[in-house]
């Protein structure tokens, strides 16, 4: 048998994946463990935990599939973007990862704006400094950590590391590179410009792979940690956000993915780099060669929904609490939630911003609350969407929605009303680890190119469609909603 190995590193487990040469799921396998918060804002993970991870999962994987390392054709990587892994020249790790969700960094993403230009930065790679990305993470070791600092002669990202620890090259693809802050999105390679000015050496940076590219090979000791064969190649892959778009098929202009787990993310493809001016929606290169994506994220999603449940109804299930939020009107009559719980990235990224329930009267119940946290959401999304429409990208003509909110009717229902768009599900569910299990098998040649492989394998399951009269009762709902933020803005930093 020939397989297909994605591999996910991500912040709570390492997943593994098995997929055959039609794209089905042969089995999943996970390995998880704990992220630390050694202060406040902080968040970091030892290295070793992904390692020790993935070959759990892999051993695990390939027992569950009754399969060996030997019907492996190729591994494909994936993980959590953005987090910083520091090593020596001996290739040893210099202190924790600090990953993608901390929030240190606020002083750095100034220094950047500052010697880049912030005009320069945005153009240069898609983005503004945010503090989530890698390159402000480095210059805060810089800053603060000195002794770290002076003994740093590689940097990867978290899935990299796994890549490193399996083939012994330092290699990366360019979709997460690109979620450094420190490539050029235009020309898919580093950016000698933003490199010079934050006066970071070149050599510390591994050279960047398209996502079916192969980088490498299982080594002896790594085929003797996993159950892997040695020699088996292993493909770039890419992110984890470019990889759930290659494992939903949002691989052309026109098909977004909207994924509607803790976070809240809207994909868009695209043929060239679309850049918003301001920087407020991440560009990205995709992990399909020679495509680009546009990104809005939007922190408490599902997380928002989970949050609403834990608090006032702990006892009931998501389906007993959501089923009377279907009898509320659209627009709550006249509540609305802003679901900032855990600060906001797309469109306001402001770590201070916080959540409100606003236009709470005696009439309102649970049922108007629940229903008032799922629009909320659906008005946070369609921001991301507003932005891609206004920068440029090409007309949506499909949405393909995942994730654990996506199970809810009534949810995608107000999402498909309150976005004005048709949403459709799909066939394939287990996200960016068969995102990379497809790229492996591309770089196999079991399939030509990533679309043919998305053709192949990604199907559409179900659609729904907008209720005229809901979506037009929305329009003035995410008018007041956009009102919001800027309103309560001061409040939200005299309170922090
Ligand atoms: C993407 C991002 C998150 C992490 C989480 O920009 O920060 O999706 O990759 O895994």
């Amino acid at each position: 048998m020939s397989v297909f190995l994605g591999i996910d590193v991500s912040t709570t487990a390492t997943k593994a994946l098995l997929a055959d040469a039609t794209g089905r799921v042969v089995a999943v396998a996970a390995s998880e463990y704990p992220y630390d918060t050694p202060r406040p804002l902080w968040s970091e993970q030892d290295a070793a935990l992904w390692w020790t991870g993935a070959t759990a999962a892999i051993r695990a994987v390939l027992a569950q599939a009754g399969l060996t390392g030997a019907d492996v054709a190729a591994v494909g990587l994936t993980g959590q973007m953005h987090g910083l892994v520091m090593l020596d020249e001996h290739g040893q790790v210099l202190r924790p990862a600090i990953l993608w969700n901390d929030q240190r960094t606020g002083a750095q993403c100034d220094a950047i704006r500052a010697r880049v230009g912030r005009e320069r930065l945005i153009q240069l790679t898609g983005n503004d400094a945010l503090t989530g990305f890698t390159a402000p993470k480095i210059l805060w070791v810089r800053d603060n950590e000195p002794e770290v600092y002076a003994r740093v002669r590689h940097m990867l990202l978290p899935k990299d590391y796994v890549r490193l620890r399996l083939s012994g090259a330092y290699a990366m693809d360019v979709a997460d590179g690109a979620g450094t802050l420190l490539v050029d999105v235009r020309r898919r390679d580093w950016s000698a410009e933003v490199l010079a000015a934050l006066d970071l050496p070149r050599a510390w940076l591994p050279p960047l792979f398209e996502g079916p590219e192969v980088t490498g090979r299982v080594t002896a000791e790594a085929a003797a940690a996993t159950g892997l064969k040695a020699g088996t190649p292993i493909v770039a892959g890419g992110g984890d956000q470019s990889a759930q778009g290659v494992g939903v098929g949002a691989v052309r202009a026109g098909i977004v993915a909207l994924t509607l787990g803790t976070s809240g993310v809207v994909f868009a493809a695209s043929p060239m780099p679309v850049i918003e001016p301001e920087g407020r929606l991440h560009a990205f290169c995709h992990a399909v060669p020679g495509r680009w994506h546009m990104m809005g994220v939007m922190l408490s999603a599902a997380g928002s929904l989970r949050w609403h449940r834990d608090t006032f109804a702990p006892e009931q299930s998501f389906d007993a609490l959501v089923a009377p939020a279907a009898d509320v009107p659209a627009g709550c009559e006249g509540l609305l939630f802003l679901p900032y719980l855990t600060g906001e990235r797309t469109p306001h990224p402001d770590p201070l911003a916080r959540a409100a329930f606003v236009g709470l009267t005696v009439r309102h119940g649970l049922p108007h609350l629940t229903r008032a946290v799922l629009e909320g959401v659906a008005c946070g999304l369609r921001d991301s969407f507003e932005l891609m429409k206004a920068a440029g990208l090409p007309p949506v003509e499909q949405v393909r929605v995942s994730g654990g909110g996506a199970r809810s009717a009534l949810w995608r229902q107000i999402l498909a009303d309150v976005l004005n768009v048709r949403l459709v599900t799909v066939n394939t569910t287990e996200g960016a680890a068969y995102g990379a299990a497809l790229l492996a098998g591309v770089g196999a040649g079991a399939w030509s190119s990533v679309d043919a492989a998305c053709e192949a394998c990604v199907t559409v399951t179900g659609e729904v469609m907008p209720q005229p009269e809901a979506a037009a009762a929305y329009e003035p709902v995410y008018q007041h909603y956009c009102g919001l933020y800027p309103a309560l803005k001061p409040t939200f930093q005299a309170l922090a």
